[in-house]
């Protein structure tokens, strides 16, 4: 039995492709199981349970229930609960997906009691080491047995640190296997018409970093760059729950940003399909720009995935408001590069995954 572990709400469009294979083979006479384990990081029905319900996620069979806290808090909840249940009952596989919290927390849970550890989505780095999720990456690479990774680039940086080939699959990505799986179901948020939107007419603006977000003065600094630079066009703002504690705090006010809640997957990426360009600080975000071929400007100094740059429409503009205004002024006046989509962003890698556990599980039911 393979525990999948989810989080926070990136993992949960991870996941979705590798258990509906896994699901489907089982239909088939497949021998591998899993078992779904939530550790409740994101416990809203905004970050989570929309999310579930809208992918056709399986209820998960244990929720840990951790809730919010300091990075240790979290870390320490996760991995006591966790280990409890590995205790009570094992798994012959401990699947951990993307870079939150919750992964490298039961990635080091799982390894200590000698179940073995698969990482989708190894490998890649920022090498910006204020970022938790670049720490969560290192860690949970470190003791992972199996390598699922998106890119060449990150097969180079696992082999790097050491990271042997038969340990590492390049299969694609399963965020884009999600995304091109529910493309034709997308749909319209219902403050389309009120906020007056129009196909190409407008922003989507996501912000949720710590570093972005938790200083308020640098925050209100890059709205005001944004509110000035999209020129009167509107600019559709769904505010993550730890954006929305800063932006109470400022007394917000930024002609021409919408703030809204945080929208479930399909909204969200309808809202992406249909903009602009997006401004963001999210590294998923800028893999589903990237295949929807809409422009990405990204308010950070790096990224750890250099492919939405090199190959896709994705830009790192930093955190300067001058560069955030140049660029909006190059969008308006000469347009976006076009970009394309990279090896194996194929919305097969679900499939591959799971035919690589099959070999790697020969005795597991
Ligand atoms: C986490 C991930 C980040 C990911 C993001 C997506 C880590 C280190 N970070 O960051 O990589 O991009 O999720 O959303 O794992 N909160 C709620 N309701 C919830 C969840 C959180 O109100 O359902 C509040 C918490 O109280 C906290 C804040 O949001 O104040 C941050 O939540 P947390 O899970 O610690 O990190 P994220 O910033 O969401």
């Amino acid at each position: 039995m393979i525990d999948i572990i989810v989080g926070a709400r990136p993992n949960f469009m991870k996941v979705a492709p590798i258990i509906s294979e896994l699901e489907k083979r089982k239909a088939g006479g497949g021998r591998l199981r899993y078992r779904l384990v939530h550790t409740g990081q994101h416990y809203d029905a905004r970050m989570s349970d929309d999310f579930f319900e809208q992918l056709g996620i399986p209820h998960p069979d244990v929720n840990l229930e951790v809730g919010s806290g300091t990075q240790a808090e979290q870390t320490g909840a996760i991995m006591t609960r966790y280990e409890r249940l590995v205790m009570e009952k094992p798994g012959s596989l401990c699947l951990v997906v993307g870079d939150v919290t919750s992964s490298m927390a039961c990635a080091i849970t799982a390894q200590k009691l000698g179940v073995p550890v698969a990482h989708v989505e190894a490998g890649i780095r920022s090498g910006d080491w204020g970022m938790p999720e670049e720490i969560n990456r290192i860690v949970t690479d470190a003791i992972s047995d199996w390598f699922f990774t998106t890119s060449a680039t990150a097969n180079e940086n696992l082999i790097k640190t050491g990271v042997s080939e038969d340990r590492m699959f390049f299969v694609g990505n399963t965020m884009i296997d999600t995304l091109l799986a529910n493309m034709e179901r997308l749909r319209r948020p219902r403050f389309w018409d009120r906020l007056g939107l129009q196909p190409g007419g407008y922003f989507v603006l996501t912000l949720h970093r710590p570093s972005n977000v938790d200083q308020g003065r640098q925050f209100a600094q890059l709205l005001r760059a944004i509110s000035e630079g999209i020129r009167g066009l509107p600019a559709v703002f769904p505010v993550h729950p730890r954006t929305r504690k800063t932006l109470d705090a400022l007394g917000f006010d930024a002609p021409g940003i919408h703030l809204v809640d945080p929208q479930p997957y399909l909204e969200f990426n309808y809202l992406v399909r249909h903009a602009k360009a997006v401004i963001t600080d999210s590294g998923g975000v800028t893999e589903e720009t990237t295949v929807m071929g809409i422009p990405c400007m990204t308010l950070r100094d790096s990224t750890e995935r250099p492919e939405t740059v090199t190959t896709g429409t994705n830009e790192i503009l930093g955190v300067d408001p001058n560069a955030i205004r140049a660029a909006l002024d190059r969008l308006f006046s000469h347009g976006w590069k076009k970009g394309g989509i990279p090896e194996k962003w194929d919305g097969r890698t679900g499939e591959r995954i799971v035919a690589v556990l099959e070999s790697l599980l020969p005795n597991d039911a």
